[in-house]
């Protein structure tokens, strides 16, 4: 018996089992292939968020798997301990492509975060300067560890874990006169998203980037941009910084680097990196060969495939046809974003989180922000025909006005979970399935209530 094909049964363990800090879809995937995900009962989804800009070369890409597939068969981890070919090697690559002078590597974005922050404070403390302020910007986001929450500029994030690492400001974003007011004698660093992403897909001005950076010149402050969400590609540019003409003294990334496997980078220049020493920073994981040779396979295919070509082709046509949309329907407040990074803000008549289901029952994958916007991040090899599709998808809910209408199945499914049933116990005891443990709930499409 196999816990992959029955979608009931993954709950039941999920539910009991799983801390619930999530809020899933009734929908587990078990395969996916480019810009597509099937689900338990093989039903097919087109992929418009990729594992939240994750997914840069899509599912199961050849020249991704087989690089992973090879590395996992030669080593796959040995500790930071050794040079390790492959962390050298990425290293190289994204110095090359970007501002750095040096990379270090972790496991995922808020970690990233985590060494910028800590490398911004060791760079002053490291010359006996009293300056450890960062300012950040209200709205952002930048993770979930106690130094990355504390960064972030949402407050819903951190209430309840009060209280957060000291030393943190927070202004309003694309306002240089706030960030102005705030920098201090003490400032080390101003953190910033390009594009705010996890508050509703926010692109910064072009002259506020330029402007913070010329204050950071003047008043010794390290500029710090999370492309943790933008970064790889995602907006057209290998980083989005590449797009304002603005460098940074520290770049963190994370989520497209690795295709799908966990890696992060923070990335600086060598003056910058005077702020850590031997000891002063690690990771046990971060850097390992296995996820640097899935690093190294993205990086290449970028090159091979003409990735940011196709990011550029791809992204004009949704912007063109998002933006018809917008004047066909009254709606659509705004259509942003940049790249393959696109927020689809909506006024009071729809419910983000509604049209998010009415969009997956049609077989399309989103996001939603807050209450009114879909956000859209799709694996960076989407063809032109894809995103069309998935347009005249949200043409057709909207052209009926359901969107926004919350699915009472959804809710039912969210009760559901039961306890330590034959089923379960058959999947760790590695028995065959009988008719005292299959699954005895309704499939989905009975219980849906229209
Ligand atoms: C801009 C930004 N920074 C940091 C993070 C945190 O990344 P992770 O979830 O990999 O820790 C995210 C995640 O959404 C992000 O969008």
């Amino acid at each position: 018996m196999s816990i992959e094909n029955d979608l009931h049964l993954i709950s039941d363990f999920d539910k009991n089992y799983c801390l619930q800090v999530f809020a899933p879809l009734p929908v587990a995937f078990v395969k996916g292939k480019g810009s597509y995900l099937y689900d338990t009962d093989g039903n097919k989804y087109l992929d418009m968020i990729g594992g939240i800009a994750v997914n840069s070369l899509g599912h199961a890409n050849p020249k991704l798997t087989g690089a992973i597939a090879r590395q996992a068969k030669e080593l796959i981890h040995c500790s930071n301990y050794y040079y390790i070919p492959q962390r050298s090697e990425l290293a190289y690559r994204l110095c090359r492509a970007s501002f750095a002078d040096k990379a270090f590597f972790c496991n995922s974005g808020a970690e990233a975060n985590e060494a910028a922050i800590k490398l911004a404070r060791g760079y002053f403390s490291h010359k006996g300067e009293d300056k450890y302020e960062i300012i950040t910007a209200e709205k952002s986001f930048h993770g979930r560890t106690y130094g990355s929450m504390s960064a972030t500029g949402q407050e819903k994030f951190s209430k309840p874990f009060n209280p957060i690492v000291p030393g943190f400001k927070y202004v309003p974003y694309n306002d240089f006169d706030a960030i102005k007011t705030a920098v201090g004698p003490k400032t080390a660093a101003i953190m910033l998203e390009l594009i705010q992403g996890e508050s509703g897909v926010n692109p910064a001005d072009e002259e506020y980037i330029k402007a913070v950076k010329k204050l950071c010149t003047e008043k010794n402050i390290l500029l710090i941009f999370d492309e943790v969400q933008t970064g790889i590609g995602r907006t057209g540019k290998m980083f989005c910084y590449q797009n304002y003409g603005v460098a940074p003294d520290i770049m963190t990334l994370a989520k497209g680097l690795g295709g799908g496997v966990p890696i992060g980078a923070m990335l600086c220049t060598d003056e910058a990196a005077t702020g850590f020493q031997v000891g002063d920073h690690g990771s046990t994981f971060g850097g390992n060969p296995l996820a640097c040779a899935a690093g190294i396979a993205v990086m290449e295919y970028f090159g091979e495939a003409n990735l940011l070509d196709n990011v550029t082709l791809v992204s004009g046509v949704l912007f063109e046809k998002l933006n018809k949309l917008k004047s066909k329907y009254g709606c659509i407040k705004t259509v942003r974003g940049m790249g393959l990074l696109i927020g689809i803000e909506f006024d009071e008549t729809v419910i983000a989180s509604g049209l998010r289901e009415e969009l997956f029952r049609a077989g399309f994958l989103v996001s939603a922000i807050g209450r009114s916007v879909i956000r859209i991040a799709p694996p960076l090899v989407i063809t032109k025909s894809q995103a069309i599709q998935f347009v005249r998808a949200l043409d057709g809910l909207l052209s009926t006005r359901n969107g926004g209408r919350p699915n009472p199945f959804f809710k039912a499914f969210n009760n559901l979970g039961r306890k330590e049933t034959p089923a379960m116990k058959a999947i760790v005891e590695q028995k065959p399935a009988t008719e005292e443990t299959k699954p005895a709930l309704p499939a989905p499409e009975d219980s849906e209530l229209d």
